[in-house]
């Protein structure tokens, strides 16, 4: 986290929020992450992209304390992800992949869970304020199990933001939402991070990463194949949908 530069050095220091160094994850015979070392400025809304099965679950779950990493290590907000897990979960949020929440809570209960878990002083105000501005309110005395998958999705969502994370974690923010949903979300995303705060998202969709993401890394069977800023890459007149298939069809012949 800290600036390792000395004062007046004339090097820019950014504050990395997430700090990954060579780490690796072996699942039996699949090396899910391969070395793989790349930091997030506090600030950025960073897109980690990648096709099925190129480890970015892996990663999320690694940077949350949901996997152990097999080698190297991160920290996130400075906490050591393997030696404080819990410090890291409760500090964050976290929307994972595919998750659903618990099929025998209603909407409401399953957020005053989580913000009794969070100590979550105004919870009320809160909760109100995701349901109307994700528009699910008709359906907070509704069981999980019996909600739409893209209503489970905004549940999974407000949980994620409830207590105000200065860091959130996202699997894939927007793929259950229509259209409209998605460009509120999109909205959410942006003002949060214009705060100060940070967010990290795995996606598969580039034209949305182009468009709300600053810095981006690029993983490919496990390996880091690009990180930068996704202004750089656009200046040089690129789309990063087209820069990430020319990355990803090369690397695949590494
Ligand atoms: N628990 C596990 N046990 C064994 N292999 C696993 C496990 N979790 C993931 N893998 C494997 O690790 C690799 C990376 O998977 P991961 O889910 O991280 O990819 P992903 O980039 O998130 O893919 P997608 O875009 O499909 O969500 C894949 O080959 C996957 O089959
Ligand atoms: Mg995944």
């Amino acid at each position: 986290m800290r600036c390792e530069h000395p004062p007046g050095s004339g090097d820019a220091c950014v504050t990395a929020i997430l700090d990954v160094r060579d780490l690796t994850k072996v699942y039996g015979d699949t090396t899910a992450l391969d070395n793989v070392t790349l930091s997030v400025e506090e600030g950025a809304l960073f897109g980690l992209l990648g096709p099925n099965g190129s480890g970015k679950t892996t990663m999320i779950k690694s940077l949350t304390g949901q996997v152990r990493p097999s080698g190297g290590s991160a920290t996130v907000l400075g906490r050591d992800v393997v030696a404080d897990p819990v410090g890291v979960r409760s500090q964050v949020g976290i929307i994972p992949e595919q998750e659903t929440p618990p099929s025998f809570l209603t909407s409401e209960e399953y957020l005053h869970l989580v913000g009794a878990i969070r100590k979550i002083p105004d919870i009320e105000e809160q909760m109100t304020w995701w349901f109307e501005y994700l528009e699910f309110g008709e359906k907070r005395d509704v069981l999980c199990k019996d909600l739409s998958r893209g209503t489970r999705q905004k549940l999974m969502f407000a949980q994620a933001f409830l207590h105000r994370p200065v860091l959130a974690l996202i699997d894939e923010p927007l793929i259950n939402f229509d259209p409209i949903m998605q460009e509120k979300v999109k909205d959410f995303l942006a003002d949060y991070v214009k705060k100060g705060n940070t967010i990290f998202i795995s996606t598969h969709i580039l034209e949305i990463a182009e468009e709300i993401c600053s810095g981006f890394a690029v993983l490919h069977k496990g390996k880091l194949l690009s990180t930068g800023r996704v202004a750089d890459v656009t200046e040089g007149g690129m789309h990063l949908g087209d820069y990430f298939l020319s990355l990803v069809r090369a690397g695949g012949h590494v």
